[in-house]
């Protein structure tokens, strides 16, 4: 992905060159001959008598440069530069100096400055450093963009949690699919991260600086709905096929779509140009036994949008992602209520490995929130959590998925664990304590994602 692929169709996102230049000089006169010089240059030039009063225009993403004299009454153009690039580093500074500042403009250089002119200038010279400095300001502007959307990508790819063979594969597609451009389908049981999957999709690729809009099919009638989507929208406003133009439109419970507003749908996206200006990323959350969604969807638009599928496994298959889930949420909660998690106990780990799990991670994380709640007052045990939410649902514990491996990684893991958090991450004294060469204890924490860190 270059640069240039970032930038959206309608150059909003910093695609296109900057093009404007603020000049401040305190003299009418060179003001005045610098912006006519600049503007008959094809330039854009806003002057100013003063740096306190250019100041007001400019910030950190300036879609500009500045040009500013170094003698003025006030702030003079070294005090104003330094103040810039605390502010921005990379938005590109000339100063114009008189007549034997030579010192000064090396000192301006050593400060950030992008180049200094000297008086009297030579107007040639001056068209040429401004087109330069835009062309940088431009690819500055950009590559800052970049980082920010991979920034906030990875912040999302973080918060997955989980190492099991599932997991691993999971986000490989999620940056695979984050890439390109067709629509996807998401499917997979309720709680299984569908929804989350569907913004970390969006926050990795190139569309994360565009809108993601999300909207149910279900519990709307079908006008209303296909002017939600479609347009005409009543109060004027935007469609949301237009709202998230360049970015992602998610249509969650798409197995409520209605056969006239998949016909719809389906012409809308066949419509689209290549790549899409919108990418449909379509949820399924309906999960009654024996339907899928090819019997529910329309064979056109279920291939359509099943181009790039992605099934999320239950949390019952994926034993080793559980007790990881669930330290992972029960940290979380015991900062936000102040009070520490439980220990888990090996019974505690076998519980939670055998529920069945019909509400996923999201019931997972419930159980962890009550575990810290029962842990501050005191009473309780995560078995009993797990067997009062079972006894709810109706399920029975299950192996399913679960090799005796499993229950003796969860048991090996939990141990350590524990006996991590009572030495406060004393690698020696847990070494003692279980009889283990350093080499063993090392691997067997790298195996289970534990970090010392976490202890101390
Ligand atoms: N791999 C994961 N790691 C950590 N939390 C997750 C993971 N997948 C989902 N979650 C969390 O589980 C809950 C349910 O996920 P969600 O995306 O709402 O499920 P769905 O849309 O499939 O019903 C959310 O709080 C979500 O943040
Ligand atoms: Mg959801």
């Amino acid at each position: 992905m270059t640069p240039s692929e970032l930038a959206s169709p309608d150059g909003t996102h910093s695609g296109r060159t900057p093009s404007r230049i603020v000049v401040i000089d305190d003299e009418q006169d060179m003001r005045a001959s610098i912006s006519q010089w600049l503007s008959l240059s094809g330039f854009q030039p806003e002057t100013y008598a003063s740096a306190e009063e250019a100041l007001a225009v400019l910030s950190a993403d300036f879609p500009g440069i500045v040009v500013t004299d170094i003698r003025m009454p006030g702030m003079d153009g070294m005090a104003l530069l330094k103040k810039l690039m605390g502010m921005d580093a990379t938005l590109p500074v000339i100063l114009i100096t008189g007549h034997g500042d030579v010192p000064m403009a090396v000192e301006a250089m050593r400060l950030g400055a992008w180049d200094f002119l000297e008086k009297p200038f030579d107007p040639e010279r001056m068209t040429d450093l401004a087109r330069a400095a835009l062309k940088a300001r431009g690819l500055a502007l950009e590559s800052k963009a970049l980082r920010q959307e991979l920034a906030d990508g990875s912040t999302l790819m973080r918060r997955l949690v989980g190492n099991s063979p599932e997991m691993v594969r999971l986000r490989e597609d999620i940056l695979d699919f984050g890439q390109a451009d067709g629509h996807v389908l998401i499917d997979g049981e309720t709680g299984t991260g569908k929804t989350l999957v569907a913004h970390a999709l969006h926050a990795v690729g190139p569309r994360a600086g565009k809108k993601f809009v999300s909207v149910s099919c279900l519990g709307l009638d079908d006008d209303t709905l296909a002017a939600r989507l479609f347009g005409p929208v009543e109060q004027g406003g935007l469609p949301l096929i237009e709202e998230a133009r360049g970015g992602t439109l998610c249509l969650e419970d798409i197995e409520a779509l209605s056969p006239a507003l998949q016909g719809r749908l389906l012409s809308v996206i066949n419509d689209q140009p290549t790549p899409p200006a919108t990418r449909i990323v379509a949820i399924c959350n309906d999960h009654k036994p024996g339907r899928t969604l090819e019997d529910v969807l329309r064979p056109d638009l279920y291939y359509r949008l099943a181009a790039m599928k992605l099934t999320l496994p239950p949390l019952r298959t994926r034993g080793e992602d559980i007790l990881a889930l669930f330290k992972s949420y029960a940290a979380d909660y015991a900062e936000e209520y102040g009070s520490p998690a439980p220990d888990l106990s090996a019974q505690d780990a076998a519980y939670l490995l055998q529920a069945p799990w019909p509400g996923n991670i999201r019931q997972l994380i419930s159980i962890a929130e009550q575990a810290v709640l029962q842990n501050r007052r005191g009473t309780g045990s995560v078995v009993s959590l797990v067997m009062a939410e079972n006894e709810a649902s109706g399920g029975a514990l299950t192996t399913e998925g679960k090799p005796l491996k499993d229950y003796v990684e969860a048991f090996e893991r939990t141990l350590i664990d524990n006996t991590m958090r009572r030495h406060k991450g004393s690698i020696v004294a847990v070494m003692e304590e279980l009889c283990l060469p350093r080499r063993t204890l090392n691997e067997k924490m790298a195996k289970y994602s534990l970090s010392r860190a976490d202890y101390t």
